[in-house]
C-alpha cells in the first residue's frame, strides 16, 4: 500500500528472525567435545541467560581493561568513525548482546536498518527494545543467530546502497587466525564490493596484564567459565559437581592467545545423555581461546581476506584497536 507522501514515519519497523538451529546442536557439540583427547566445548555455548549476565559484569572489572577501552576510543573518535562510515547505511552488528557499545555509533551514524546478529535471543529482543525505545526512527531486523557458522541474511525490502559490519569487543579472537581469516571473508562478502567493516580488536601487550583480565580477583571470569557446567547440568540433563571444578586462565605468549579451561579438582565423570565422560584430576575442559593481534598482523590478515585497512583508531597505551576497513 503506498503510503501518502505527506505522512511521516513516526515509528521504526522492528522485527525478529529465528535463524538458530535446532537445540540438538549444544548436545552433539558438548558430546563431542568431551570426546576429544583434549576435551573441549565451544565458547559460543557461555552464553544462555546467566552467562550474558556475567558477561556484563566482566565487562565493569578493573582488571578487564578491553571493554572500556573500545568504548574510549569509539567515544574519543566517533566523528571519525561515523565519517568514514557516511549516511544511509545498514548496519549488522555481530554478536550484539546488551547493545551498549551500539548506541553510540547509531546515534552518530543514524542507521536506515540495524541488524544486531545474536546467539541469546532473549538478550537481543531486549536489547532491541532498549533501542528502538532510544530510537523510535530506527528500523531494526533482530536476528538470532550463530555468526560463526555461514549464515544468509534475508535481503530486507529497503533501498539501502551500502551495508556496514560492526564487530566490536575483540569477539574475533574466540576464532583461531584460520577461522578468523575465513570469517572475514564471509563478512566480506554479506557487506559486498564496497562495504564496510568496523572491527574492535584486542592488541598483545604484557602477559601480567592480560593473564589478570581473564582471572580475576572477585572470581568473576571463574563463575562465567563455570557457568557453562551449571548449563550443561540443566539443559543437557548432566551432573556436575561445580564446587569439584576450578577456573584456569592463562596467556600464551608463543601463541599469542589467552586460553581458558574448566579444571576438574578430583577424580570424577558424569553422564550425558547415556555416555559416560571420565576426568583425571588436574584434567581440563578446554572452554575458549581469546587471540591477540598486534596492529600490522591484524591488517594483513584484513588484507588477504579482501579488505583495505583504511583506518585504525587505538588508545594512547596502545591497547585495544579499533579498525575501519572497505571490501575491496
Ligand atoms: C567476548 C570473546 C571478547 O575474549 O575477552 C571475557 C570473552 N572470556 N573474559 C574475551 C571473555 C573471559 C571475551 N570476548
Amino acid at each position: 500500500m503506498a503510503v501518502p507522501a505527506a505522512v511521516e514515519q513516526q515509528q521504526g519497523i522492528v522485527r525478529f528472525y529465528d535463524f538458530l538451529p535446532e537445540r540438538r546442536t549444544f548436545l552433539e557439540d558438548v558430546l563431542l567435545g568431551l570426546s576429544r583427547a583434549q576435551k573441549t566445548i565451544p565458547p559460543k555455548y557461555f552464553y544462555d541467560a546467566a552467562g550474558s549476565q556475567l558477561f556484563e559484569r566482566i565487562c565493569e572489572l578493573p582488571e578487564y581493561y578491553p571493554t572500556r577501552t573500545e568504548m574510549a576510543i569509539m567515544n574519543a573518535c566517533i566523528g571519525e568513525i561515523a565519517q568514514f562510515i557516511g549516511p544511509s547505511v545498514q548496519l549488522m552488528e555481530f554478536g550484539s548482546g546488551a547493545g551498549v557499545k551500539t548506541r553510540l555509533l547509531i546515534e552518530h551514524v543514524k542507521p536506515l536498518l540495524y541488524v544486531p546478529i545474536e546467539i541469546d535471543g532473549a538478550t537481543m529482543q531486549a536489547a532491541a527494545a532498549d533501542l528502538s525505545a532510544r530510537f523510535p526512527l530506527l528500523n531494526i531486523a533482530g536476528i538470532t543467530a550463530d555468526y560463526s557458522r555461514h549464515l544468509v541474511l534475508p535481503e530486507f525490502v529497503l533501498p539501502i546502497s551500502k551495508k556496514v559490519a560492526y564487530f566490536p569487543g575483540s569477539s574475533i579472537g574466540n576464532f583461531t587466525p584460520e577461522e578468523a581469516s575465513e570469517f572475514l571473508r564471509r563478512a566480506r562478502r554479506m557487506v559486498g564490493s564496497g562495504g564496510l567493516l568496523l572491527i574492535g580488536v584486542d592488541l598483545k601487550k604484557d602477559k601480567a596484564t592480560l593473564d589478570a583480565a581473564y582471572d580475576d580477583a572477585a572470581g568473576v571470569t571463574a563463575k562465567f567459565n563455570l557457568n557453562l557446567l551449571t548449563r550443561i547440568n540443566r539443559e543437557l540433563g548432566a551432573e556436575f559437581q561445580v564446587s569439584r571444578w576450578g577456573h584456569k586462565a592463562f596467556y600464551d605468549e608463543e601463541q599469542g592467545r589467552i586460553e581458558m579451561h574448566l579444571v576438574s579438582r578430583f577424580a570424577q565423570f558424569t553422564r550425558i545423555a547415556g555416555q559416560r565422560f571420565d576426568f583425571a584430576p588436574g584434567e581440563t575442559i578446554h572452554t575458549e581461546i581469546s587471540c591477540k593481534y598486534s596492529v600490522d598482523e591484524f591488517a594483513a590478515m584484513s588484507k588477504s581476506s579482501g579488505f583495505s585497512c583504511d583506518h585504525t583508531w587505538t588508545d594512547e597505551r596502545g591497547m585495544f584497536a579499533v579498525f575501519g576497513m572497505m571490501a575491496i
